[in-house]
């Protein structure tokens, strides 16, 4: 973990304009900076930074955020990866707590790994370009292929020689730890000698999401029946098969930009696309696609389009990734390349506007595809039908994310109008495979699959969920709690107490806590409340920089929706109010108001309940009191409040 100390040191040198300046054109306009906005597709500047606020916002597509969660968001880095960056960045020695020997020993392999995988990485690509053997057997198969010297360039591909210990030797009198040398499977140890590993190999690097080298896929030159026509770099402290996929590095943007990712079986075919200026491409390496993978995706985009040879091999590894990706909730597409071309082939027989008019028009939905194909292999086989049915239904299955609820319902319609059979059937069919994954989770006692983390799923940050949706719960009053307390919660309420004193003192009077149904609102108020009685003056900036992306989001869009109220104060008090600034009194009792009365009318509403079971008079008179007394303090409540606030 790094220190809070370093978090600290990083923080304050953090220049967002700066930071933000690296990556978008950015203008001044008045005290902010304006741009493209780097999340969306557009042609005139709504993307705004703030250097006084420490935040961005972008007025077209609505991502906002600060310097940290910019980085995690454009970048794709994790909370610590973004820390790093911006220590290395600035110079900043990282301390770390609580690392334990056998952690920092592997971090120590992980550093050098990258540091031979960038050694490797040089001395392949001078060989290509700065030695004759270079030129002549690999350069030159290249650019016969196709390639040309820019995106060779841009990919960063080598070659190592023939002889057999040209980069061995060269990494030996670098100094380089045999071990470590053999562990990045750049050399292997042949008779007491290490050797080169990928003699007489075309290099393609392997990039992670910040463009260092990961590993390598080595393939042949001349043909040979003995050897195998790539070797990849083995599994080691940085190169993890089942999270890497080739490209990334170079489509990250495209994709961004495009909301689609389109998915090629080879290195060579993301290198021939990007060349045709189809840049929002990664290649799997032929397997079918792991978890991970589709989470790399999933961060970019949830449009997933698969390009692969029609020949079937590369589909049936494919098709085995989908029902993952179904339950990722990616709308996963597919375009076959005819003729036993890859889309490598493809693209260079009929051109770059052709190749790309092709997929334009050869996508086809994964699932109907599948469903298509099964049909027609089962014919007239009415036993093989109702299987399908059965298959089908579980897939549509998959789909239990909240939010993914329509695309499912319009599976189950178009796949019954497929298959002849009752939507309702079908319907049907597909609840009982939900129902019994969930019925599996939890007794199995994980609801990864079940319909809690379905729920749970749909409560993050931003994103619309059934659950909102079917309540349709008033948010909006539990936020202004929340930001009254972080922008005002340090000015004096009275003589002895400041507006945080009140609002937790009003808050635990009244046990206003359990009217407030998002928990990370109320993880904010705790956290509020320990700084606070640690004697420390909260403000929104300290939750800014907090290791929990979730309530930096969540403490930004606060903060940002706060001009919007104030103008409608403003309405409401115009002759009384000058500036917002003389408004937190009554924002705060309206605020708090507003969660009195909602609790007193919940005590109503059970009030009356207990009255209408009751049976005894003595009891019902009680309750009549109740009410009367709860409705009174409602009235008071209210014109207090001054009941045009809230409706
Ligand atoms: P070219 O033949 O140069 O166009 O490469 P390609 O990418 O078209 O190769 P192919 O279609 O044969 O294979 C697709 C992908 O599968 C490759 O890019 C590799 O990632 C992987 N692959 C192919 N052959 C091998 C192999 O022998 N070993 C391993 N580990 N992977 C392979
Ligand atoms: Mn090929």
């Amino acid at each position: 973990m790094i220190s809070k100390d370093t978090i600290q040191q990083i923080q304050s040198r953090i220049d967002i304009v700066d930071i933000i300046g690296s990556f978008v054109k950015l203008k001044r306009r008045g005290a902010n900076y304006l741009g493209l906005c780097p999340f969306h597709n557009e042609k005139g500047p709504s993307f705004t930074v703030s250097g006084a606020k420490e935040i961005y916002k972008c007025f077209g597509c609505g991502k906002s955020g600060n310097t940290i969660s910019f980085l995690m968001e454009h970048e794709k880095y994790t909370y610590a990866e973004t820390l790093r960056w911006l220590a290395n960045k600035y110079n900043i020695e990282i301390e770390e707590t609580e690392v334990s020997p056998e952690a920092k020993f592997y971090q120590q392999s992980a550093d050098s790994l990258y540091v031979i995988n960038n050694f490797g990485q040089k001395f392949f690509t001078e060989a290509l370009f700065d030695t004759e053997e270079g030129q002549d057997v690999a350069l030159s198969y290249l650019k016969e292929r196709g390639f040309r010297e820019e995106i060779i360039k841009k990919f960063q591909l080598g070659y190592n020689p023939a002889a057999g210990e040209a980069f061995s030797k060269a990494a030996i009198l670098a100094q380089y730890n045999a071990e470590l040398l053999q562990k990045s499977g750049l050399v292997v140890m042949r008779d007491d000698r290490l050797k080169d590993n990928y003699r007489e190999r075309i290099i393609f690097p392997i990039h992670n999401q910040s463009g260092k080298v990961l590993g390598f896929g080595a393939r042949l030159i001349k043909k040979n029946d003995k050897a195998p026509k790539y070797i990849n770099t083995p599994e080691n402290e940085i190169y993890v098969k089942s999270k890497v996929l080739y490209g990334s590095y170079f489509a990250r943007m495209a994709i961004d930009k495009a909301d689609e990712c389109l998915l090629v079986e080879g290195y060579t075919d993301v290198v021939s696309l990007h060349q045709a200026g189809v840049e929002n491409v990664v290649a799997s390496g032929g397997t079918s696609l792991t978890i991970d993978q589709l989470r790399l995706v999933k961060k970019y985009t949830n449009n997933l389009t698969i390009i692969y040879d029609g020949d079937g091999a590369g589909i049936k590894a494919a098709v085995r990734g989908m029902d993952l990706a179904l339950e990722e909730g990616l709308n996963v597409r597919l375009v076959l390349i005819p003729d036993n071309e890859d889309p490598d082939s493809y693209v260079n027989k009929i051109g770059a506007s052709a190749f790309i008019q092709f997929v334009e028009n050869n996508k086809k939905d994964f699932v109907i595809f599948q469903l298509g194909l099964s049909l027609h292999e089962a014919g007239n086989d009415s036993a093989k039908k109702s299987a399908i049915v059965n298959k089908i239904a579980e897939t549509i299955s998959k789909i239990t994310k909240a939010e993914h609820f329509t695309k499912r319902q319009d599976y189950v319609k178009q796949v019954a109008e497929m298959l002849k059979i009752e939507e309702a059937g079908l319907n049907n069919l597909v609840n009982k495979f939900i129902r019994e994954k969930v019925q599996k989770a939890e007794n199995s006692g994980q609801f990864a699959t079940g319909n809690e983390k379905l729920l749970e799923a749909g409560k993050e940050e931003g994103e619309e969920n059934l659950v909102d949706i079917l309540f349709n719960k008033d948010e909006n009053q539990e936020r202004a709690i929340v930001r009254s307390l972080l922008e005002f919660g340090m000015k004096k309420w009275d003589e002895n107490n400041t507006i945080a004193d009140y609002i937790f003192k009003e808050m635990d009077a009244n046990d206003l806590e359990s009217m407030i149904e998002n928990k990370n609102l109320i993880t904010i108020i705790n956290l509020y409340k320990t700084w606070y009685k640690e004697g420390k003056n909260p403000t929104d900036k300290d939750f800014l920089y907090y290791e929990d992306a979730k309530l930096n989001n969540l403490v930004i869009n606060l903060m940002d929706s706060q001009t919007e109220i104030s103008v409608k104060w403003v309405e409401k008090f115009e002759a009384r109010v000058s500036s917002r600034e003389d408004l937190f009194r009554e924002e705060v009792i309206s605020t708090l108001g507003y969660f009195k009365l909602r609790k007193l009318k919940k005590l109503i509403t059970q009030n009356q309940l207990e009255m209408e079971k009751s049976t005894n008079e003595t009891d019902q008179f009680l309750f009549v009191k109740i009410h009367i007394a709860l409705k009174a303090e409602e009235q008071a409540l209210t014109d207090k409040m001054g009941t045009v606030i809230f409706k």
